[in-house]
C-alpha cells in the first residue's frame, strides 16, 4: 500500500467562542479557552491516518510542555513518531483561534518550532519514500524545507500534494519554485485568488491537478482531462477549523488509495464536512466508517 507522508506544522490550539469575530480595536467576551492539537500538517496527517492510510508525519515540536502534550495526542492516534523531532530552545507552536456563532474563524499562528523544521529534519525521508506515495505539504514551516521534501518526493517516483495556506507575502520567489514541484495543488477561494484565478490558471504555475476547496459550496478540480464542479454534503456545521485539513488527509488518504482525482476529491468534501460538525481541529477527523456512512447516504438522496 502507497504511504501518506505529512511534512508539516504541529501546533497547540487555544480556541475560544465569541458572538461575533472582533473588528479592529473592538474587545469581544468569550467562552472559555479550550486548549487542542492541531496544526495544518497534524491535522492533516491525523485525518489520513484515521481513514486507514498508512500515515507518517514529519514536524517538529518545542521542548515544552505544549510538545510534550501534543506528542502524547498524536502517540494516542498511533501515529509513527520517529520524525517528529525536539527542538531545543524553541516553543511548541500555538495557533489562537476564534470561532464566531455561525462556525466560521479566525487564527493566528505562532510558529515557535515549526520555523525550524529545516533540511536537517529531511534527511531520513528519502529511504521512507517509494513510488506511488503522496507527500503532503501545507505553508506553516519554511517554504524552503516544502522546496526540498517537494525533490526528494519527485526523486523518490512519489506524488506531492501541497495545501498552500497558508500564503506568503505576494512575489515570493520560492513559492514559485515549490509550485513548479507540485503534482496537486489545494487553495480555498480566497488563496486562489491571491494566487493568480481559477483552477485552470493555477494548472499553469505547476501543478498537473489543482482542486479549489469552497466550503458549503463543495469544490471544483482541474486536471488535464478537465474542469469538474463537486457538489458539497450538507452538515450542520458548528465549528469550521480543520475542514481544509480534514479534505487534504481525505485526499491524500484516497489517492495514495489508487483512486481517481474525481473519487478522491468527493471523499475529500465529505470528509471536510464531516469535520465542521464538531469543534477542534484534530479531535474532529472522520474515521472511515463516519466518512462511508455520509458518502452512502448522499447517494440515497440523489438516487431517490
Ligand atoms: O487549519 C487549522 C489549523 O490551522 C489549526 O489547527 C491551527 O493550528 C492552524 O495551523
Ligand atoms: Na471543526
Amino acid at each position: 500500500m502507497s504511504k501518506v507522508v505529512v511534512v508539516g506544522s504541529a501546533n497547540l490550539d487555544l480556541g475560544v467562542g465569541v458572538p461575533h469575530l472582533p473588528r479592529p480595536g473592538e474587545t469581544v467576551l468569550g467562552s472559555d479557552v479550550v486548549a487542542s492539537p492541531g496544526g495544518k500538517g497534524a491535522n492533516q496527517a491525523v485525518a489520513a491516518h484515521r481513514l486507514g492510510a498508512d500515515t507518517l508525519l514529519v514536524a517538529a515540536l518545542g521542548a515544552d510542555r505544549f510538545g510534550v502534550d501534543l506528542r502524547t495526542a498524536l502517540e494516542r492516534e498511533g501515529l509513527p513518531l520517529e520524525q517528529v523531532v525536539t527542538r531545543d530552545g524553541a516553543a511548541t507552536g500555538i495557533a489562537l483561534i476564534v470561532v464566531d456563532a455561525t462556525g466560521e474563524n479566525t487564527i493566528v499562528v505562532a510558529p515557535g518550532a515549526n520555523a525550524h523544521l529545516d533540511g536537517a529534519a529531511l534527511t531520513g525521508l528519502p529511504a521512507l519514500l517509494g513510488p506511488g506515495d503522496v507527500v503532503v505539504l501545507q505553508l506553516e514551516i519554511p517554504l524552503e524545507t516544502c522546496v526540498a521534501a517537494a525533490r526528494h518526493a519527485r526523486r523518490a517516483g512519489a506524488r506531492v500534494l501541497l495545501n498552500a495556506a497558508p500564503l506568503p507575502p505576494a512575489g515570493s520567489g520560492a513559492l514559485s519554485e515549490l509550485l513548479r514541484e507540485v503534482d496537486v495543488l489545494v487553495v480555498n477561494e480566497g488563496e486562489a485568488q491571491q494566487l493568480g484565478g481559477d483552477a485552470t490558471a493555477l494548472r499553469h504555475r505547476g501543478p498537473a491537478a489543482c482542486v479549489i476547496t469552497l466550503g458549503a459550496r463543495g469544490a471544483i478540480s482541474a486536471d488535464p482531462t478537465g474542469t469538474r464542479t463537486h457538489p458539497p454534503f450538507r452538515v450542520d456545521a458548528v465549528d469550521t477549523t480543520g475542514a481544509g485539513d480534514s479534505f487534504c488527509g481525505a485526499l491524500a488518504a484516497a489517492l495514495a488509495a489508487g483512486s481517481d482525482l474525481d473519487q478522491a476529491v468527493r471523499r475529500g468534501c465529505a470528509a471536510g464536512a464531516l469535520a465542521t460538525t464538531r469543534m477542534g481541529a484534530q479531535s474532529a477527523m472522520p474515521t472511515a466508517t463516519e466518512l462511508d456512512l455520509l458518502l452512502a447516504a448522499e447517494k440515497e438522496t440523489t438516487s431517490a
